[in-house]
């Protein structure tokens, strides 16, 4: 049966060329640092990034996670966007794992924080607060379909932080989106951040794992975490192998996953009962609002047509990439506009 996958990027498979390599990657013991595959991985993102080292790890939780304790302590405070997935979606671990106070300060509709925000959301030095160690950034920012920050919009936001001592963490889950979408160099985008975390099994179409990048003391204690929290992962090299490719080959392309997603956002707008605002899509995350209360209906019909979207809701949200074809579009777009038929005529079961 014909399956459409919209739920997300992560349901991406590895290429060919990446299972290739990934047979024939070349293997060593990585807990002892001689995983040759990983290390070269490893030295090649931090080059494409601009940062001194980098680390492969399980996931963008896991990125993110290792990050948030490598900079701050427990009783320390990290501000958080309050629609941010760390916030949202990664299980509270920085503050159950490691007793961090995660401060949730007002997101933008383009996911950004102004800098008043930021600045009166910084305790001032007072033993009643839990001093603000760690600023945290999403690029793209997928609670607002996919917006992505611009390098004056990251550098006004930094600057603020600096000026109170502070760390600044990317999580970049979707950086190279966002770095397409620019059409600028990763360096460019990254020079003020002190860590940054992207996914390889994403939009990059890897079967697993996430890359953190920064200084080397930092990656040093990143590693240490990582350790602890179980993901010293012995001859990685097989999924390593898959990343390496990934950097080669899975970039550019993410230009056709936006190309897509701008097709389907205009052609939702045209679909009577649904809410979008089709000009704000950047990049490959299409969010939009079914009538109230008709979202179980909806997304269970479109899983009847084949076209699969995270089930039950009315803020509904469609993802592009690698496996989603422009024919795929036309077909989603169709079977929508049957849907939605049905449903303002009231025939919907
Ligand atoms: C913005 C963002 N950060 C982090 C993650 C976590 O990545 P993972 O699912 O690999 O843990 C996601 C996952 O969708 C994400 O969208």
């Amino acid at each position: 049966m014909l399956k459409i996958d919209l739920r997300s990027d992560t349901v991406t498979h590895p290429t060919r060329e990446m299972r290739k390599a990934m047979y024939e990657a070349e293997l060593g013991d990585d807990v002892y640092g001689d995983d040759p595959t990983t290390n070269a991985l490893q030295e090649e993102a931090a080059e494409l990034l601009g940062k001194e080292a980098a680390l492969l790890v399980a996931s963008g939780t896991q990125g993110n996670l290792v990050s948030l304790l490598s900079w701050a302590t427990r009783g320390d405070e990290v501000l958080v966007g309050d629609q941010s997935h760390i916030f949202l979606n990664e299980a509270g671990g920085a503050s159950a794992l490691g007793g961090l106070v995660l401060y949730p300060i007002q997101t933008n509709q383009d996911g950004f924080f102004s800098e008043d925000v930021i600045s009166q959301s910084i305790k001032p030095r007072d033993y009643h607060k839990a001093p603000s160690k760690l600023l945290c950034l999403e690029n793209t920012h997928n609670s607002t379909s996919g917006r992505v920050l611009i390098p004056n919009e990251i550098d006004s936001m930094v600057s603020v932080a600096k000026n109170h001592e502070m760390n600044v963490h990317m999580d970049g889950a979707r950086l190279f989106n966002a770095v397409v979408y620019l059409g600028i160099n990763p360096i460019e985008m990254l020079s003020t951040i002190d860590s940054v975390t992207f996914c390889l099994s994403k939009g990059l179409s890897c079967p697993i794992g996430s890359i953190v990048a920064g200084d080397k003391d930092f990656i040093d204690r990143a590693n240490r975490w990582r350790k602890m929290l179980g993901s010293g992962m012995r001859q990685v090299g097989v999924i390593a192998a898959a990343g390496r490719v990934a950097i080669r080959t899975m970039i550019q392309r993410l230009e056709e996953d936006h190309v897509n997603a701008k097709k389907l956002a205009y052609g939702l707008a045209n679909i009577s009962g649904l809410t979008i605002d089709a000009d704000r899509i950047q990049t490959n995350i299409v969010r939009f609002q079914v009538p109230t209360g008709k979202g179980g209906i909806i997304t269970e019909q479109l899983y009847d047509s084949g076209i699969y979207v995270n089930k039950g809701v009315d803020d509904l949200r469609m993802v592009t990439h690698r496996s989603i074809s422009n024919e795929d579009i036309d077909f989603t777009l169709l079977s929508m506009e049957k849907i939605m038929g049905l449903v303002i005529a009231g025939n919907d079961r």
